[in-house]
């Protein structure tokens, strides 16, 4: 145990942006050049199969985000600091509650579909036609002719998906077709989609507590030029119970490549991997957004310095 955590607060984060969100300064729809963060000092990495660059984190909207009931403007607002602070790639689901919706929306209200690299899944256990219904829902709920990302979730029907989103592709309805999951188990069926199809993205989990896609996913994909999109890279929010949670302080040599924050102690040592396209950590929270974004300033940890963050987490 140190000093107090260094987790980013709402307090902290309306005074590193000088106030003003809370004092209204910020537009309340729509983007103009000047409210943009400049993102040519935020690390890009390229999406192989056509060269494309993309912000290196984004946004997931698994958890809350999908929640109706609850403050629609909180969820707007996490959209609109992304795009504001430069960021780029946003990750949703049919089946992630109301998500798709309340993005759509966001989306439309902000003016920002145009900004945001917005990707979706084709999420149904059964078959063809209804993985085509859902995504014919998704269209409509997410107030859009195409999707930069369409991937087939937790390789369900992962054939009959993937010749409708190639299909989609080829109407120019979607630009990147993916798969995604969050197991271990499914490393190796995943390992077999990259070298058996021609797919764009793969999309599974990677973080502190969790290295499984070294041994045959990120080989795989590096083999076969396929871009891969990181979920789960807080374990689910649970990588800050321990750290954050108990008050730890980042420690001093973690500070020497740029981390603040517990946040961005766990991104950077992803983005240390060179294999890694983008991270999309889940928040509902403008602040932890910023927080998020920020882990793209600076330089990234070495392998050696990744080593000692894996020791570090382990021996907590
Ligand atoms: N099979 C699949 O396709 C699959 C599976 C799992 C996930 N995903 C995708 O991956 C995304 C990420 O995974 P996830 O959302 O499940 O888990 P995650 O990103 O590992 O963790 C999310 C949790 O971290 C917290 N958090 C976010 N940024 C923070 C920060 N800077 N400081 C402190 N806390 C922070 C969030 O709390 P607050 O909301 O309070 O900020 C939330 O509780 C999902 O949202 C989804 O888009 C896809």
């Amino acid at each position: 145990m140190g000093e107090r955590s260094n987790s980013i607060t709402r307090k902290k984060f309306l005074k590193l942006s000088g106030g003003a969100v809370g004092a209204g300064l910020i537009a309340t729809s729509g983007f103009s050049s000047s409210t943009i963060a400049q993102s040519t000092d935020l690390l890009h990495r390229t999406i192989h199969s056509t060269g494309e660059k993309v912000p290196a984190v984004g946004l997931g909207t698994a958890l809350e985000f999908g929640d109706i009931t609850a403050n629609y403007s909180k969820r707007k607002n996490a959209i609109k600091a992304l795009i504001r602070e430069g960021g780029k790639v946003i990750d949703t689901s049919p089946t992630y509650s109301n998500a798709e919706k309340i993005v759509g929306r966001a989306l439309d209200e902000l003016g920002a579909r145009d900004k945001c690299f917005l990707a979706t899944k084709i999420s149904v256990r059964g078959d063809k036609k209804e993985g085509i219904d859902q995504s014919i829902q998704s269209y409509k709920d997410l107030k859009t002719n195409s999707f930069n990302l369409l991937q087939v979730h937790n390789l369900r029907g992962t054939k009959a998906h993937l010749e409708t989103i190639n299909a989609l592709k080829k109407e120019g309805k979607v630009s990147y077709t993916g798969v995604t999951h969050f197991r271990d188990s499914q490393n190796e069926d995943a390992a077999r989609v990259i070298e058996n199809n021609k797919i764009d993205f793969i999309q599974c989990h990677y973080n502190l507590l969790n290295r499984s896609i070294e041994q045959r996913v990120l080989p795989a994909a590096r083999e076969h030029g396929v871009a891969v999109m990181i979920n789960v890279p807080f374990a689910r929010g649970g990588l800050f119970g321990p750290t954050a949670g108990k008050g730890l302080a980042i420690p001093e040599w973690a500070k020497e490549f740029g981390v603040d924050s517990w946040g961005k102690f766990f991104l950077k040592f992803i983005l240390g991997h060179k294999d890694i396209t983008v991270v999309i950590p889940g928040t509902i929270n403008d602040y932890h957004v910023v927080d998020n974004i920020g882990a793209l300033r600076g330089r990234l940890p070495t392998e050696a310095e990744r080593k000692r963050m894996v020791t570090f987490i382990n021996d907590l």
